[in-house]
């Protein structure tokens, strides 16, 4: 069975390799001609740890090609996989589903023989119905069958979340589309990942309600944080007395800046678009949305009383910026809010961030990037460690200090308070 990604962004580019590395022939097209050339020169445009190796170890040994033919490629494939991006639509929180329907109609006109048509990318119930429409307008003959099959791919950690995902869901009716996807997937299920079945529609929600689900922990165990601050309590203490209880389990329990990326913000506005349509309230997930737009206010608001309500001049260092360790990602990233909000009142801001200079701040005033931790932090009244890097875990910050001993807000509570508070520095971290 020959398999075909269309899109190689995140979802695309990841789920074709690794589909290549457990042995399928692969073709991953994209439009942009680009992109293609520098995949075939090994060169990856994204990053994401691991992924570069297995791209050029599959496209040297033959199993992964590269095209931006996308009709060729459809009539060569049998197993089609729909990997477009499908962000909020501008001005409004539906997802923009231009792109699925433009390549929708694309497969439509190249269906030569049976083919498994199957939406990867995070579509809103009823897409794969839709898709099913416009290609049975030229192919009254059905020789397609169309399945939801979400990704549940963490960047940062998308190979490892590929080759022992939880679960594999697929939703499908049809009894031969789901033997042949079993058999796709049968090397990640005999490694021990689930295997559900379930109707399109279903496999179309399961996804939006597991990143909304998500999103709502997150956000729970940061208000939760608020109150801790307030009460004299450790909400690392929270989230493991909360996670031993197996029915609520540890994970998506840290606190933190708010939750951002280029899913979560997204799928909780457009699951709530789709369930006004369907004349549905949710309204846990639309409180999950207000607050964690509210929760950079809540930190920056920390600031302004760790600086003792003065900013203007202060200088502040931001360790990280992108949403969180392991990805050049800026996308919704609480950085986003926090620098230009700071800037305007005057601070002067320098940052480090692993994956270095970011665009995003270029027209903002007394923001600067620097490429080191210490040039960073050197002379600064407050030291801001906005993501969860490595890099930043054993920082010895005594020999960063120029002068004043510069305070610490540690956002994602990386260090003890009391080692560093011990070393003569005011530290600051969230919901303790
Ligand atoms: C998320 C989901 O975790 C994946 O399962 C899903 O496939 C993906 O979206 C998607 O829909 O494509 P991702 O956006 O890469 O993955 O990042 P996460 O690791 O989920 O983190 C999202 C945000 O939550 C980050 O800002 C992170 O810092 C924050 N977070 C996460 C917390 O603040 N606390 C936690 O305990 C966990």
């Amino acid at each position: 069975m020959k398999l075909c990604m269309i899109g190689t962004g995140y979802v695309g580019l990841v789920s074709g390799v690794c589909f290549a590395d457990l042995g399928n022939d692969v073709i991953c097209v994209d439009k942009d001609i680009s992109k293609i050339n520098l995949l075939k020169k090994g060169k990856v445009p994204i990053y994401e740890p691991g992924l570069s190796e297995l791209v050029i170890k599959n496209y040297k040994n033959k199993r992964l090609s590269f095209s931006s033919d996308l009709k060729k490629s459809i009539i060569e494939s049998d197993i089609i996989f729909i990997c477009v991006g499908t962000p909020t639509k501008k001005g409004g929180s539906s997802a923009d589903l231009r792109q699925i329907y433009k390549v929708s109609k694309e497969i439509s006109s190249s269906i030569n023989k049976f083919k498994i048509i199957i939406t990867k990318s995070t579509v809103p119930v009823t897409t794969g119905d839709e898709i099913e429409k416009i290609l049975s307008k030229k192919n009254k003959k059905k020789k397609f069958s169309v399945v939801s099959n979400p990704e549940f791919l963490r960047e940062g950690e998308a190979i490892r979340d590929f080759i022992y995902p939880d679960r594999v869901v697929i939703g499908t009716n049809d009894k031969k589309t789901g033997k042949i996807l079993k058999s796709l997937y049968s090397p990640l299920i005999s490694k021990g990942a689930s295997y559900l079945q379930t109707s399109r529609r279903a496999a179309e929600l399961i996804k939006y309600a597991s990143n909304a689900f998500l999103a709502t922990k997150i956000t729970f165990i940061n208000e939760i944080a608020n109150l801790c601050e307030k009460t004299g309590i450790n909400v690392e203490d929270i989230s493991i007395g909360m996670g031993l209880d197996k029915r609520i389990g540890s994970r998506f329990l840290r606190a933190g800046p708010a939750y951002g990326g280029s899913c979560f913000p997204k799928d909780t506005k457009a699951i709530i678009s789709t369930a006004d349509k369907f004349k549905t309230n949710l309204s846990v997930i639309k409180s999950v949305i207000k607050s964690n737009e509210n929760r950079s206010k809540i930190l920056l608001d920390r600031i302004y009383q760790i600086l003792n309500k003065k900013i203007k001049n202060k200088k502040i260092a931001f360790l990280g910026v992108t949403f969180k360790a392991n990805t050049d990602d800026m996308r919704d990233s609480s950085s986003l809010k926090m620098i230009p909000w700071l800037s305007k009142k005057g601070a002067i801001i320098t940052y480090f961030d692993p994956t270095g200079y970011k665009d995003e701040f270029s027209s903002l005033k007394n923001v600067t990037n620097k490429t080191t931790i210490k040039e960073a932090v050197q002379g600064s009244n407050l030291v801001v460690i906005h993501t969860e890097w490595n890099d930043f875990k054993s920082i010895n910050f005594k020999s960063l200090v120029n002068g004043k001993k510069f305070i610490i807000f540690d956002m994602r509570n990386i260090y003890s308070s009391s080692k560093i508070k011990d070393q003569g520095f005011k530290y600051y971290s969230v919901g303790k």
